[in-house]
């Protein structure tokens, strides 16, 4: 198993990640909210895992997240949003959307700016589709935004030796100078405001977050909190994850409904290889890859969601009856975002809203 932030191979082991990043479970009842006003990743446990959340709730917080721009953005991205879009509208807290186009740029030696600048606005209008409040939300490209973050990446950077880097984020030889850099980059937000910076994000990003908490306070910051998510697997089943590097794995949130019918159907499932063995041994929703989209993300209600358990374990629901569900759930999802994504203006959260305002007179 590895999990870093440019890699996740390998069969996921959470209760493993847990133990060797040396982070939290995640308990619930920390919200104080009954847990049928959670949203499901909550309520479900697709969030697993925390770092000082605790902290965050007892202190204020604002929220940082991000996205690197590396190609078509599909359904596995979505968590962290969506669960900063609930913790913005239930605490009013801030919202900082970092999109790392200079990361992506240095990783992949092949791409250029043309297509890094496609990606970074197609993917800044899927972000924006969510519905972030304008006046309380940032988003911004690295590239663009550097002057205001320059001077602050600089006094990070002094603070993190080549050696740590090495340990924490996997460096060899080979890498190259603008990665090791950018290292610095990412926390950079982590300082925007001076209370607590809540971050909703993959486990995969969690080094950068040690190494800020190492940090942050010789600065005059504090601590990041994190809140983890697990991964989407892939649609071709369990061990490991959606990517957008290989396309049939993958949900990408332009897809027709057509499209989406064909990758469902062609998806792992849990079920036997003939209905009369379906009906006699029925089947797993544990390793179906359609149940595990309706369980962590798609299907809110409770009682539903039991009941196809029930029913596909038994055998009464039928593969197909379960994949034809799925794909109704998943596309009323994608429709009222696609919907949302033709009419969203990117400028309120680049340029325009009150924070984004702000944040252009602002230098760090
Ligand atoms: P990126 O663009 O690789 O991923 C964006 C966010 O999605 C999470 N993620 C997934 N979650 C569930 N299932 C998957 N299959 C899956 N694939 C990716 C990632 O953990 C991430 O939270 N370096 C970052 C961009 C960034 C950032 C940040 C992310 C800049 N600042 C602050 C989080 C917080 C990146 O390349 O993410």
């Amino acid at each position: 198993m590895i999990v870093d932030p440019w890699r996740v191979e390998g069969d996921i082991d959470y209760d493993r990640l847990i133990e060797e990043f040396g982070t939290k479970r995640l308990d619930v009842s920390i919200f104080n909210t009954p847990p049928e006003n959670l949203p499901v990743m909550l309520r479900r446990g697709f969030f697993f895992s925390h770092r000082d959340l605790d902290v965050a709730l007892r202190d204020g917080f604002f929220i940082y997240t991000g996205r690197g721009p590396s190609g078509k953005m599909h359904i596995g991205h979505l968590p962290p949003f969506l669960l900063a879009k609930w913790l913005q509208d239930r605490y009013g807290a801030n919202l900082y959307i970092m999109i790392s186009d200079d990361e992506k740029f240095v990783y992949n030696r092949e791409i250029g700016w043309k297509e890094i600048d496609r990606y970074a606005i197609q993917n800044i209008q899927d972000i924006a589709s969510i519905g972030f409040d304008p006046d309380r939300t940032f988003i911004f490209r690295d590239t663009e935004y550097i002057r205001n973050m320059y001077r602050l990446s600089l006094e990070i950077a002094r603070k993190i030796n080549l050696s740590t880097a090495k340990a924490v984020f996997g460096f060899t030889g080979e890498s190259n100078l603008g990665l090791i850099f950018y290292t610095a980059l990412q926390t950079v937000p982590t300082m925007f405001e001076k209370n607590v910076p809540l971050i909703p994000a993959g486990i995969d990003q969690d080094p950068y977050w040690r190494v800020q908490r190492d940090i942050a306070e010789s600065l005059g910051y504090r601590k990041v909190s994190a809140i983890h998510n697990r991964f989407f697997p892939s649609l071709m089943g369990p061990g490991s994850k959606m990517s957008s590097s290989k396309p049939e794995t993958v949900i990408f949130l332009d897809e027709t409904k057509e499209s989406l019918r064909k990758k469902i159907y062609r998806a792992f499932s849990g079920g036997q290889p003939t209905v009369e063995l379906h009906r006699k041994l029925g089947g797993n929703p544990d390793i179906d890859v359609s149940f595990q989209l309706l369980y962590y993300m798609f299907e809110d209600d409770d009682n539903t969601i039991r009941e196809i358990y029930d029913r596909y374990r038994s055998g009464e629901m039928l593969t197909g009856e379960l994949k034809d569900y799925t794909i109704e759930r998943i596309w009323e999802f994608l429709e009222r975002l696609q919907r949302n994504r033709r009419s969203v203006n990117i400028d309120k959260y680049m340029y325009d809203g009150k924070l984004a305002s702000e944040m252009w007179n602002r230098y760090f």
